[in-house]
């Protein structure tokens, strides 16, 4: 089928403010929105611009709004957006570098906040330190997170207060805070436990619908503000 796919255009050196520009595109159903965007650079138009790797949903880099929902370009199949013309931009709420690519260093600080690494007590034990079959299952979920930024970018508060942590670091610290394994639970809780902390999260819910690897984003939020009451 013949498709428009109308895409938003930013060249910071040479354009005031974004654009759009269409390309006609031939797809098939079960092709993928990543294909149709290889297809326009490769035989269209080298210059645009975005970031993708795996092409098969892990490394999480082709994030970015289709049809007006944070997505990855490589799980959205053409099927699934057809219509006369398909509208992609960058990720909402960061600052756009460049076409599709967006500046994800303010993500990843938040991230890096909450400490996303085992903080494990006493000396490195002989064998590796195994993990208490409940919690893993309690921290699974989360564990699928490839901090592929769409919750955060999608997330109503986080779009009018950029000093909110966000769904995707909360979800990385209730990764660390159920893990049976972590010495420093009590500590990690004190560390979210501020209004633009945990507390920001307000349950719109935008997170969760958005996941492409359908994580509880707000659920497990509700956990930790849980667990910070019960401490
Ligand atoms: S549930 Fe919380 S984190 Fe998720 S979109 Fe709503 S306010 Fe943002
Ligand atoms: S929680 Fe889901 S949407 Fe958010 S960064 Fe992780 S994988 Fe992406
Ligand atoms: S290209 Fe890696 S998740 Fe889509």
């Amino acid at each position: 089928m013949e498709m428009h796919f109308r895409i938003q255009r930013f060249d910071p050196e040479r354009d005031a403010a974004p654009r759009f520009q269409t390309y006609l595109v031939s797809a098939e159903p079960g092709e993928r929105v990543l294909d149709c965007l290889n297809r326009i650079r490769w035989e269209q138009d080298g210059t645009l611009a975005y970031r993708m790797s795996c092409a098969h949903g892990i490394c999480g880099s082709d994030a970015m709004r289709i049809n007006g929902r944070c997505a990855l370009a490589c799980q959205k199949l053409v099927k699934d957006v057809a219509g006369p013309e398909v509208t992609i931009e960058p990720l909402p709420t960061f600052r756009v570098l460049r076409d599709l690519i967006v500046d994800l260093e303010p993500f990843f600080e938040k991230v890096a906040f909450v400490r996303p690494y085992l903080s494990a007590p006493g000396d490195p034990p002989e064998r590796e330190r195994l993990q208490d079959a409940a919690a893993k299952k309690r921290i699974d979920e989360a564990i699928r997170c490839i901090l592929c930024a769409c919750c955060t970018a999608a997330c109503p508060v986080e779009q009018e207060n950029a000093a909110f942590l966000g769904p995707a670091a909360l979800v990385r610290a209730f990764r660390y805070v159920f893990d049976s394994r972590d010495g420093d639970t009590a500590e990690r809780l004190r560390e979210l436990d501020f209004p633009n902390g945990v507390w920001g999260c307000v349950n719109h819910y935008e997170c969760t619908r958005v996941c492409p690897k359908q994580i509880k984003v707000t659920k497990s939020i509700n956990e930790l503000k849980r667990e910070i009451r019960t401490e």
